[in-house]
């Protein structure tokens, strides 16, 4: 009997993977029904693809996603209702190219997330409202993205409160990553307990987990978990993934063979950051509500793209092949 994710994680958390439509057919639906049970569409809730304009949206893939899951028995988390990326071009701009006023884009965010939230009502248990409000130089709170600069920080109360009236039952998140880093932390955590202090209806953390096997630390892990839980927060890893590489370096390869290759060395050191990773979630399963991997398999990851375009990743549980890798057998067997 073959072990899967879902099974040796039963009693502590759903284990999600973000997709695409295209990934819900042939091998890899296979392998996404086999081993997870819980989806997050990887851009197709994002408002850039399902808003394109003013007064059209889009559904199609995100309608063919929760249908896969409603057939299938997957939970759903919704990604994103507000970001300052992937926004359509209409979004912050007027007939004539100015800035609309804060009044304009309030509305314009209370319509977007009335109907998108509504739309997938009972289906989506748990949306990420917003996503990256907090900047990533400590000097400021808030990124100072087109969003804060018409609305100040009312569009992050305000985008809480028209997603809990559209959808009551609905777990409400702030997301974000590097939020083991003791700085941005502590700045998320201000941020959070403004929201609670405030009452505002935010019901959990993601920590998006977009990780490598140099960082974070077992410590900043914990930290991180135990600080917002003592806001009486839950906490999920939403987009998890380790790449086998430091974060900066490579950057600045000239050629090919300038650039790391994934040697089994690093599928060792990756296999123990998973390892250490995992050995926490569970140690906080009465915190942590959930653990998402951003993509099933090595074949196709966003670490491809960024920060070096080109240079292929290798930083999920299973490889191109769709097999599962050291990483995984750590992750299962404990
Ligand atoms: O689908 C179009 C295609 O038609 C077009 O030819 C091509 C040309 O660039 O673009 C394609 O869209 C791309 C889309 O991914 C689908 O592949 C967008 O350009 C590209 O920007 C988009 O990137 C996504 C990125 O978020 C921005 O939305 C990544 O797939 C996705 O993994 C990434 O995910 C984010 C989370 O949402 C938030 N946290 C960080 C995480 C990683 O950046």
């Amino acid at each position: 009997q073959q072990k899967t994710l879902k099974d040796a994680y039963k009693d502590y958390f759903p284990i999600g993977v973000a997709v695409m439509p295209q990934s819900l057919r042939g091998d890899e639906a296979k392998l996404i029904l086999q081993q997870f049970n819980s989806i997050t569409p990887e851009n197709s809730m994002k408002m850039g693809a399902i808003h394109p304009e003013e007064n059209r949206y889009n559904w199609a893939d995100a309608d063919s996603i929760v249908a896969f899951a409603q057939a299938n028995g997957l939970r759903v988390r919704g990604h994103n209702l507000c970001w300052h990326e992937h926004t359509p071009k209409w979004l912050f701009t007027d007939a004539n190219g100015k800035l609309v006023s804060k009044e304009v884009l309030l509305k314009r965010l209370k319509d977007h997330i009335t109907s998108v939230v509504s739309r997938y009502k009972g289906k989506v248990y748990a949306w990420d409202v917003v996503n990256e409000a907090v900047d990533d130089d400590s000097s400021r709170l808030y990124r100072n993205s087109l969003w804060y600069q018409i609305c100040g920080e009312d569009f992050i109360v305000k985008a809480f409160e028209y997603a809990h009236k559209a959808d009551p039952n609905a777990q409400l998140f702030y997301n974000d990553y590097n939020t083991e880093r003791p700085e941005k932390r502590d700045r998320v955590y201000k941020l959070l307990k403004k929201l609670v202090d405030a009452h505002v209806p935010v019901n959990a953390v993601g920590l998006q987990g977009h990780w490598s096997i140099y960082e974070p630390t077992e410590k900043e892990l914990r930290d991180a978990i135990v600080k917002f839980a003592s806001l009486g927060l839950k906490v999920q890893i939403t987009e998890l993934d380790i790449s086998v590489y430091p974060w900066e370096k490579n950057v600045r390869a000239k050629t090919a063979s300038d650039i790391d290759k994934y040697t089994p060395e690093l599928e060792k050191k990756q296999a123990e950051q998973y390892s250490k990773m995992f050995r926490i979630f569970r140690e906080y399963k009465n915190v942590i509500s959930g653990v998402t991997f951003w993509n099933t398999s090595d074949r196709t990851t966003w670490l491809d793209h960024y920060p070096v375009p080109g240079r292929k990743n290798y930083p999920l549980l299973f490889d191109v092949n769709w097999q599962p890798k050291k990483s995984f057998w750590e992750v299962v067997n404990f």
